[in-house]
């Protein structure tokens, strides 16, 4: 009886990843085949790759891992591995390198993918580590995911008329009271149990927290215009020492994207500029623009550890969820992920994916900054390699959570953990309040 289940089990998580693959590449076409061969090779700004760099490299990537590591086969295509090598080239120098052209490429990954259909058919999925759950073949999905999230970035870039098209987010609702009060106290953070969790999601670890409120919402552009209005970018008292250099010398006068023309604030987005919806949360804005807004605000940025109890806690059963809403996999209903709409949705417009305590749209919309630095839990194992995480702790970076509306469902959860540097503007970025609980607050 245990084989045939174990036989089972496999198939189904062969299953789930060939149709997890798949979901990916057809994003992945969707993006590059959306431009022309000029737009796929040029650098739409010096933040970022090429288009044709990314795409060649998402196959460059299940090619080292997929195809030579977990299949043990023959390599595809050994000579391009140093082009393709993320640590070796700076984004703005690979405009210059000797890339795969946009049909070479696309030949490229098609051939790659079809050895890994064909490792994944007689792969036992078991035996190592890497190969446990699928492991791998998950790793190889979220990052095509993430390059997939890094190119729709590209494109909002991109100057020049729209090509991507997508329906207009969920109305907005109602959201209860602007703040909700976490109690204090322990909870699970991170995980051992999630299968495709990252190195630096695991191990599930007991974190405690004082009593904190958290915004039902997140920061929405009518919220931070008043910030802007007031002057804020012009005024030292709300900004860190390293915020005020960045605001001054960049110089920074509102989120990325925006303009003002007479009264009224635009923001371009994919190519078509319209007014400011003053009810969908803010985005592009940098770790030192959200930390301002929030000292104007008398507020502060959550802690990464408030964050994640904010999203997981349910204080009835003292358990941690894997999503706000509960176990289940995210739904329309739940989130705006995965490209559906191609920009953040009115704060209310996910009812059925708040947590027990009332807080709303932590998953999906914006990636909400955090005032932590990236690091390790204790008891961190670096898997498979350093350069997945490791390499990135320390001060550098802070970390941003809940993924954006440019993000896969399979590259985010709860326990997921993005970062940044705290001057990055370009990602779909935005972030919610919190403060402390005053002792007579505390119900
Ligand atoms: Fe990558």
């Amino acid at each position: 009886m245990t084989s045939i289940d174990n036989n089972t089990g496999v198939e189904r998580i062969r299953d789930h990843v060939a149709a997890q693959l798949t979901r990916a590449r057809r994003r992945s076409q969707s993006l590059t085949d959306a431009v022309d061969e000029h737009d796929l090779v040029r650098q739409h700004s010096k933040l970022m790759s090429p288009l044709v760099w990314d795409y060649a490299h998402i196959g460059n990537q299940e090619e080292l891992w997929l195809v030579r590591d977990v299949g043990g086969r023959e390599p595809v295509r050994q000579d391009i591995d140093e082009l393709y090598d993320a640590f070796k080239h700076a984004r703005s120098t690979r405009p210059e390198l000797p890339l795969l052209g946009p049909a070479e490429a696309r030949r490229y990954v098609g051939e790659v993918r079809d050895k890994v259909f064909d490792v994944l058919e007689t792969s036992p999925l078991e035996g190592r580590r890497l190969l446990a759950g699928g492991f791998a073949f998950g790793m190889i999905v979220q990052h095509e995911q993430q390059h997939d999230e890094t190119m729709l970035a590209t494109h909002q870039l991109r100057a020049g008329p729209p090509v991507l098209d997508a329906p207009a987010p969920p109305r907005g609702g109602p959201v209860g009271p602007a703040e909700v009060l976490v109690p204090g106290g322990p909870f699970t953070m991170g995980t051992s149990t999630e299968a495709w969790a990252l190195d630096n999601e695991r191990p599930a670890h007991q974190a405690h927290t004082a009593p904190f409120f958290i915004d039902t919402a997140p920061v929405t552009n009518g919220a931070y215009v008043a910030f802007v209005e007031d002057g804020g970018y012009a005024d030292r008292r709300w900004w860190s020492e390293a915020g005020w250099a960045h605001v001054r010398k960049a110089p920074l006068v509102a989120p990325r994207f925006w303009e003002k023309q007479g009264d009224q604030w635009y923001r371009t987005a994919f190519g078509v500029t319209a007014p400011l919806d003053p009810d969908q949360p803010v985005v592009h804005v940098c770790f030192h623009e959200a930390e301002a807004y929030a000292k104007w605000a008398g507020r502060r940025l959550p802690t990464e550890v408030e964050w994640e109890k904010a999203a997981r806690h349910d204080p009835a059963s003292g358990r941690s969820r894997r999503y706000p809403w509960g176990d289940d996999e995210p739904t329309e209903a739940h989130a705006n992920l995965g490209q559906r709409h191609l920009s953040p949705a009115p704060v209310g417009a996910y009812p059925a994916g708040a947590s027990p305590l009332g807080v709303h749209q932590l998953i999906g919309d914006v990636w909400e900054w955090t005032s932590s630095d990236f690091r390790g839990y204790g008891g961190f194992e670096v898997f498979p390699y350093a350069e997945y995480s490791q390499v990135f702790f320390g001060p550098d970076y802070k970390v941003l959570r809940g993924g954006s509306f440019g993000t896969d469902e399979s590259a985010v959860r709860s326990t997921f953990r993005n970062w940044d540097y705290p001057i990055r503007r370009q990602i779909f970025a935005g972030f919610r309040c919190a403060r402390d609980a005053a002792p007579g607050e505390l119900g």
